[in-house]
C-alpha cells in the first residue's frame, strides 16, 4: 500500500557545532605545551589510563583571543537555540589540555557545576586517533530503543554519533549531551583542549565605593 505523504516536525533535536579555526593552532599549542610540561613533571603517565591532564588555564591572559572567541561562540549558539541570552554572559568553568596515549579512552559523561556548553579544540590528531562520540541524552529513548537498520548511518534512530578529530577544529555542544572518546590506537598521542562554559546574569547592581 502506498504511504500517504506526511509532514514531519523534528523537535528536541541534539545539535553539534563544528568550526574550522586553524588560526589559533600555533599560539594555543604553545601555551598548552607549557602546561603539559608542568603536568608531566608533577605526575608520571599512568600505565593503565595513559592520559596526561593539565591544570585549568582559562585565566591565562595569553590565551585571551582564543578563550574570548570560544565564549562568544557559546553565547551565540545558546541564543540561536532560543535561550534568553540578552542579560546573560558566558564564562569558563574549565579549560585544560588532555593528551591521550595509545589505548587511552574516556567513558560517557556530562559536566555539571552550571556548565551549559562543552567544547573541544583539537591540537594534534594522528591517524587512528580516538573518535569523539556524542550520546543521546534522552534516557527514555535510550531505554526503549529498537535495533537500528544500519548503525553506520546517523539517523533519528541513532543512539550515538562519532566525529573524527582534526587539528584546528573546534567542536561545541550542549552540556546535557553525554560525550566520550573511543580507544586511542595511534603510537602518537592525541592532544586537545577540553572546555566547560557556564552562563551567569550580567549584574546591573552598582555598589558605590565607600570614600
Ligand atoms: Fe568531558
Amino acid at each position: 500500500m502506498k504511504q500517504d505523504e506526511f509532514k514531519q516536525y523534528d523537535y528536541f533535536a541534539s545539535s553539534v557545532y563544528e568550526l574550522k579555526k586553524p588560526n589559533f593552532l600555533e599560539s594555543v599549542n604553545k601555551i598548552s605545551d607549557e602546561y603539559l610540561i608542568k603536568a608531566r613533571i608533577l605526575e608520571p603517565l599512568d600505565k593503565i589510563h595513559p592520559v596526561m591532564m593539565t591544570e585549568h588555564y582559562f585565566n591565562d591572559k595569553r590565551i585571551k583571543d582564543f578563550s574570548s572567541y570560544v565564549a562568544q561562540t557559546a553565547w551565540n549558539i545558546l541564543q540561536s537555540q532560543g535561550y534568553a541570552m540578552k542579560d546573560n554572559q558566558t564564562f569558563f568553568s574549565e579549560m585544560w589540555t588532555q593528551e591521550h596515549y595509545k589505548s587511552s579512552d574516556m567513558h560517557p559523561h556530562i559536566h555539571g557545576n552550571n556548565t551549559q556548553i562543552v567544547a573541544f579544540y583539537f591540537l594534534d590528531t594522528p591517524k587512528d586517533s580516538s573518535k569523539l562520540v556524542f550520546h543521546d541524552s534522552r534516557l527514555a529513548k535510550v531505554i526503549s530503543n529498537l535495533p537500528e537498520e544500519n548503525v553506520n548511518n546517523a539517523t533519528i534512530a541513532s543512539s550515538m554519533v562519532n566525529f573524527t578529530p582534526e587539528a584546528g577544529t573546534l567542536i561545541l555542544t550542549n552540556s546535557y549531551i553525554p560525550h566520550s572518546f573511543s580507544r586511542h590506537k595511534s603510537e602518537q598521542p592525541l592532544k586537545f583542549i577540553h572546555m566547560s562554559i557556564g552562563v551567569s546574569g550580567i549584574s546591573n547592581n552598582h555598589i558605590p565605593e565607600i570614600v
